[in-house]
Formats: structure tokens, sequence, C-alpha cells
């Protein structure tokens, strides 16, 4: 064959015709999917669903919260947050910065926290571990590993050992809390740290009365029990944290419990800070949390989520009550 009829052979046709599944999504869970080939789980971790009008990933079991625009902005308020509450740290755990050597983020989401220790530590090295494929981290010190950090982990170096591991806000997404603990116990250092922060979901108010049709109050007690039966997985494992994470292997382990108001009204200029942004990853967020869990397993319609959305807001901007969630920060030491 002639080198020119090779090139020929390189030219594009005329039209290229388009493939018919081009743009579309799947809309539903593929049944037939072989969770055991390593090809479907590899493939399956970058198919996304979507879903009254949110888009969910479809890694292993998935999760019951959205992965879209909304949600990374949802994840960029509670970074923000937490970053006020905490005086601009990003852990509490007594460790001497010269010992940190290795640090894990445990369902990293958008790598904020991993990214901005491995700013802050360059001579660290940060593995951040998520269910969602990431793209490659600015910080080369920095990087990141798909997984169910339920599962055991495979780390890229099988020596690797951290000298902290970092939880922040897996609420209703982690059904087995005892293996995920289990695997930051297993690849730890001696001497390593555990610091795991949730937002409790049950708001609370210093008021001395509260309306008894309050929807924020209704909300997030039937996120405690309904979808917790509904989804298998525990929306107000706060409280649980220090028991879970003793029962680990962890010694001197402590819990502490900060308020977070939920909108501007405290005097204080750190916590009208904080509220301010609470109230914003509460409007960013609260759609996410229930959609998925009160459509699929609790009979509602969209419609009936986004009314329950609209009534909370509603009740907040009305600005008459002065709720709050408690942030739980538990830490504890590998002896
Ligand atoms: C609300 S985001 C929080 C992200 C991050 N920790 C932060 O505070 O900015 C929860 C993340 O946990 C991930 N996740 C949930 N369950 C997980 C699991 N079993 N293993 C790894 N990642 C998980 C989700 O994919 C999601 O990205």
């Amino acid at each position: 064959m002639s080198s020119e009829k090779n090139m020929e052979d390189l030219n594009l046709p005329g039209v290229i015709s388009i493939d018919d599944a081009y743009g579309r999504f799947e809309t539903d869970d593929d049944g037939d999917r072989d969770a055991s080939s390593s090809f479907s789980v590899a493939s399956s971790a970058y198919t996304f669903r979507m879903e009254h009008g949110r888009r969910y990933h479809d890694y292993k079991t998935g999760s019951p919260f959205p992965h879209d625009e909304v949600s990374d902005e949802n994840d960029y308020l509670l970074h923000e947050l937490c970053l006020v509450l905490l005086d601009d740290r990003y852990y509490l755990a007594p460790i001497d910065t010269s010992s940190l050597n290795c640090v894990v983020d445990v369902g990293t989401g958008l790598g904020l926290w991993a990214e901005g220790v491995a700013e802050r530590f360059p001579e660290s090295q940060v593995v951040g571990i998520d269910l969602t494929p990431h793209a490659r981290s600015i910080f080369p010190n920095c990087s990141y590993m798909l997984s169910d950090a339920s599962e055991e982990w495979v780390l890229d170096d099988p020596t690797m050992k951290f000298d902290l591991a970092h939880i922040r806000s897996l609420f209703g997404s982690v059904p087995d809390w005892a293996a995920l603990y289990k695997n930051c116990f297993d690849n730890m250092n001696p001497g390593g740290w555990i610091e795991h922060l949730e937002i409790e979901i049950n708001a609370q108010t210093d008021d001395a009365e509260v309306p008894a049709d309050s929807h924020i109050k209704y909300l997030s007690e039937f996120a405690h029990t309904h979808m917790t039966v509904a989804s298998g997985r525990d929306f107000g494992i706060s409280f649980g944290m220090k028991k879970l994470i003793e029962e680990a292997g962890f010694v001197d382990v402590q819990e502490k419990r900060l308020k977070v108001p939920l909108g501007p009204w405290a005097s204080d200029p750190k916590l009208k800070e904080v509220g301010r942004l609470c109230e914003r990853f509460y409007k960013t967020g609260l759609q996410g949390w229930l959609m998925h869990v009160c459509t699929r397993s609790l009979g509602w319609t969209s419609e009936q989520v986004n009314e329950a959305c609209a009534k909370t807001f509603q009740e907040l901007n009305n600005r008459q009550q002065h709720w709050y969630y408690l942030a739980v920060i538990v830490i504890g030491r590998k002896p």
C-alpha cells in the first residue's frame, strides 16, 4: 500500500456521524452491572445519572447525595464555615507539625481540606480518598485515590502510614463506620491522630418558645429517624463518633461541641459570620440531602421535597427564631 493511500485513509469524512448516545446521562440503575468486574467498577466511577434535576455518581453503591455544581458550592461553604469556626485551623489534634509526614483526608470531596493542608505543609504528603474521581492536584505533595474508604485501602505506596486521618461531613453517606475507622487505625503510625468533624443535624434553640409547626425542627428530626432507617446510613452519626472511635482502638479520645448558628442572628462577629455561612450551607444543601432518600425510599414526590424546602427557607427568612446546630469534633490517638 502506498504512503499516499495511507494519508487518504486518515482523512475525516465530510460529515461526522453523531453517536445517538452522546450527551445522554444514564437515567436509571443498571441492575445487570457486574460489580465484581474491574472494568465495571472502574467505568462506573465515571458514570453519572440524573434524578429530579440533580446529578449522582454511580460508583459502588453510590451516594444518596448529589454530586454536581450545587453540591460543589455546598462543599465550599462548609469548608469556609469550618475555617471561620476553628479560627483558621485545619485540625485541632495536638500534632507536632514536624512529625506530620503523611496525612489522609477521608471522603475528600473537592479536596478543599486536602489541598489546604498540602499548601500549608509542603513537606507533608497528603492523600485524599473519595468515591468520586478527582482531577490531579495543583500541589505536588497532594494526590487522590478513588476508593470506598470502608473497604481495604490500596495505596500507591503500600508502606505509607499516616500521622493524621481527617474526616469531615460524611453524615448520611457511610453504611459501615466501624470499618472506616478500622481502616484509619490500620493505616496509621503509632502516635498518629484521627480527627472527625460532623455538623449534628438536629436543630436546637435556646428560645423560650418554639413554634409547634417549625419546618426546620420537623425536617431535622425526620432526617434523624426516617431517613436514617430508609437509607441504612446514620444521619445522626455525630454523637456516636466518640464511642466508635474508641472501639476502633484509639485512645485519649476527646469530643468538642461548638455551636453553629443557622443564620446571622448572633451578635458576636465571628458567630455572625459562621451563621451567615451556615444559612447558605443549609440553603444549598437541603434539597440534595432530602431528594434521593425521600423520593426513592419514602414515597415523596420531587414536588413535595421542593415544597418542604421552600417552607423551611421561608421560615428561615422570617428571622423570628434562633436555631443552631452543633459541630461535633472528635479526636483520638493511635497508641
Ligand atoms: C459532603 S462531601 C464532604 C467533602 C469533604 N470532606 C469536605 O468536608 O469538604 C462528602 C464526600 O464523601 C464522599 N464519600 C461518601 N462516602 C464515602 C466512602 N465510603 N468512601 C469515600 N468517600 C466517600 C462523597 O463522595 C463526597 O465527596
